[in-house]
């Protein structure tokens, strides 16, 4: 998997996602990120990148030029145009869903606005795919492009060495995951709930199906409007 960044602070995302699982992957080849300082591809000899909004208002915009130039120099080699993922509060909010839709690309452009955001026109032009990572605003896409290439390395094979782990895991199915836990058997006056101790295989799949159910309808009942619950576990949620 292929991740091209655009980005006025490409150290930012390569010093991060350098460490950890992602910078595992990155050594192995299995994942591959490169980031492209936008302001290479200035076309003034003061490197600058941003302009005044016209129709006025405040702060500064990040010029069409630059981008589309550094766009077609990093998709040149390209075999077909790469989806270009533009990380915006505008866009869709990003799920587990669209982290695995995005796992099955080859290549993905990611662009990283700044300032007050980006002239219009680039964005007709090369975005395929506006995605915000909440309804909150940040001070540029950097962390919401990271947070992206984390969440879609995970699924790719080989970047979990423990493959299974990704195979059962909070929001599918729209269930969040069961409690965990370690040694020891007992920890300040805490024991193991009795059952995972118990060997039945059988029995502590029910268990935590039924934690995962429980803890759905807890903490965000509205996933539960989701899920696929058998006859038995909706009257045991008394629905
Ligand atoms: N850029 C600034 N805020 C953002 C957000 N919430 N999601 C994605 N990109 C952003």
């Amino acid at each position: 998997m292929n991740f091209k960044v655009l980005t006025l602070f490409p150290d930012m995302i390569l010093n991060t996602l350098k460490t950890s699982i992602t910078g595992r992957a990155m050594e192995s080849g299995c994942l591959n990120v490169s980031a492209y300082d936008i302001r290479d591809y200035a076309f003034n000899k003061h490197k600058s990148v941003d302009d005044y909004p016209y129709g006025g208002g405040a702060g500064m915009l990040m010029q069409a030029e630059p981008i589309f130039q550094a766009y077609q120099d990093i998709t040149k080699e390209s075999k077909e145009k790469p989806r270009c993922i533009y990380l915006t509060p505008q866009g869709q909010t990003f799920t587990q869903k669209m982290a695995e839709e995005f796992a099955q690309e080859e290549e993905l452009v990611l662009l990283c606005g700044h300032y007050e955001g980006i002239d219009e026109r680039v964005l007709e032009e090369v975005v395929t795919d506006y995605v915000s990572i909440g309804d909150y605003v940040l001070t540029g896409g950097e962390l919401p492009a990271m947070i992206l290439i984390d969440a879609v390395s995970r699924l790719i094979p080989g970047v979990l060495h423990n493959d299974a782990s990704a195979e059962f895991e909070s929001f599918q199915e729209n269930l969040l995951e069961y409690p965990h836990y370690s040694r020891p058997e007992e920890w300040r006056g805490k024991k193991v709930p009795e059952v995972l101790l118990s060997g039945h295989h059988l029995r502590i799949e029910e268990w935590r199906r039924e934690q995962s159910i429980l803890r759905t309808a807890l903490r965000r009942p509205d996933l539960l409007e989701k899920a696929d619950l058998s006859e038995k576990e909706q009257e045991f949620l008394g629905k």
